[in-house]
């Protein structure tokens, strides 16, 4: 499997803390299956800057660290993108990186209780850039939760979305687990990833949400959204989107949800 989130680079920013724990978040990935990890440290979200020089550096000590104590994993450069004014114009300079630093695709973040004004704008100035923005979680954006179709909207211009994989196995509540598979039955999703933070908690595993988007979706979709399109993306290809699952008969229950 391919983690296409991580916060797996030490020091940079609220992910791991040193080398060490950076080591065993390596580990914890091997060992539930992961072999190649896109790096995505936080990029201006007014707490870590981060920009292009400095990643790529951090990603080459990590390599090296890895390699030295016989951990196969593979690591790719990247940046969780906070959406603002100046994203577009720093990634044309070549100071924001995009997944694995192949100018296609972009990992874009929200704030987590807003969508600001001029998100729309700054969307469609990346995508003019033929730059395809992934929007990052936005089943953990209070305003995407109470108007969900705003998703689709930008998804219908271009625009990508990914899903934590522990949002989607229910970790983070019924509400958010709900509003993912809404989202996936609507076909509006395009993979998932752990966004790991630790090596224990919110941690490199990915199988648990992949199960959950099996039973959802079948087996199909489920295989695009976990390893077709993030190993798409690593390769700087277009993503494949997935149909939207037959209407089913609604129950009370569901009504709810
Ligand atoms: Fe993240």
């Amino acid at each position: 499997m391919i983690d296409c989130h991580n916060h797996t680079l030490p020091g940079i920013d609220d992910g791991a803390h040193d080398a060490e724990m950076a080591m065993e978040m390596a580990q914890c990935a091997v060992k539930h299956g992961i072999h190649t990890i896109v790096c995505t440290p936080h990029h201006l979200n007014g707490v870590f800057s981060n920009d292009r020089a400095a990643v790529l550096a951090q990603v080459a000590a990590l390599r090296s660290q890895l390699d030295a104590a016989g951990i196969p994993l593979a690591v790719l450069p990247g940046s969780e993108l906070h959406l603002v004014p100046e994203l577009p114009a720093r990634i044309l300079e070549g100071d924001a990186l995009t997944y694995a630093d192949r100018g296609h695709a972009a990992l874009v973040e929200l704030p987590k209780h807003t969508v600001p004004t001029g998100t729309e704008t700054i969307l469609e100035r990346l995508l003019y850039q033929k730059i395809t923005p992934v929007i990052a979680h936005p089943e953990r954006n209070s305003e995407l939760i109470r108007d969900p179709h705003r998703l689709a909207e930008w998804v219908g211009w271009g625009c990508k979305a990914q899903l934590t994989a522990q949002s989607c196995s229910g970790d983070f509540g019924t509400r958010l687990q709900s509003q993912c598979r809404r989202w996936c039955e609507q076909g509006i999703v395009h993979l998932i990833a752990s966004d790991a933070h630790r090596p224990y908690g919110r941690a490199p595993i990915l199988t648990d949400g992949i199960a959950v988007l099996h039973e959802w979706l079948g087996d199909q979709a489920a295989e695009i959204l976990s390893t077709t399109n993030p190993r798409k993306l690593t390769e700087g290809e277009p993503l494949l989107s997935i149909e939207p699952a037959p209407m089913k008969r609604k129950s009370i229950r569901d009504l709810f949800r």
